[in-house]
């Protein structure tokens, strides 16, 4: 009997932090394949927020419950990481048409870079289709809301880190009194 090649896909990204969209994809994709392996981006060019061992340990919380999913970090090429680890897919997730151009960038750079490696595409949740980890950060910068878009454990890791700016002044640049 020959044995059954198991289906690893791997699901990259910076992850700075983990939002609910993030994890949306991750519960939609974990029961289409045998392993899903959430591989966090350890030298973002991008200055992270958070540092890719928090990174790691807020996807695993969030996480814990779903058999099949691991959370690793890695280093250097996608496509050899994923070989490393036995995948054929890489899994990414689109949410509007703005995310298509770069995505299909980096698919098509990593299947010249490994074509036994393919890359699928889920669509976000409609509710998340708007998010982003950029964006929760801002607002949450600026002393906004955003329970329902991240677990509770990022909210309460994203107030630690970014304390609410004060505004930069009573009156600023664009006072209220015009010059009419
Ligand atoms: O969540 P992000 O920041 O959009 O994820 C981007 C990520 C991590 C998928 C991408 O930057 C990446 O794969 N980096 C690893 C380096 C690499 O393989 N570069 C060539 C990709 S075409």
């Amino acid at each position: 009997m020959t044995a059954q090649r198991l289906r690893i896909a791997v699901y990259p990204g910076s992850f700075d932090p983990v939002t609910n969209g993030h994890l949306d994809l991750i519960s939609r994709c974990a029961p289409l394949v045998d392993r899903l392996i959430v591989a966090v981006l350890r030298n973002a060019g991008k200055q992270p927020l958070f540092t890719a061992e928090e990174r790691v340990e807020m996807l695993r919380s969030a996480t814990a419950g779903m058999a099949n999913v691991e959370v690793d970090c890695f280093d250097g090429l996608l496509v050899e990481y994923a070989r490393r680890r036995g995948a054929s897919l890489l899994l990414r997730g689109i949410r509007a048409i703005s995310d298509y151009e770069y995505e299909l960038q980096m698919a098509l750079m990593n299947r010249r870079l490994a074509p036994e490696i393919e890359t699928v595409f889920m669509m976000a949740g409609e509710a998340y289709s708007f998010l982003s980890s950029r964006l929760v950060k801002e607002v949450i910068a600026l002393g906004g809301d955003v329970s329902g878009l991240v677990p509770p454990q990022v909210d309460a890791k994203l107030k630690e880190r970014l304390p609410v700016r004060p505004p930069s002044g009573e009156t600023s640049g664009c006072s209220s009194v015009s010059n009419k």
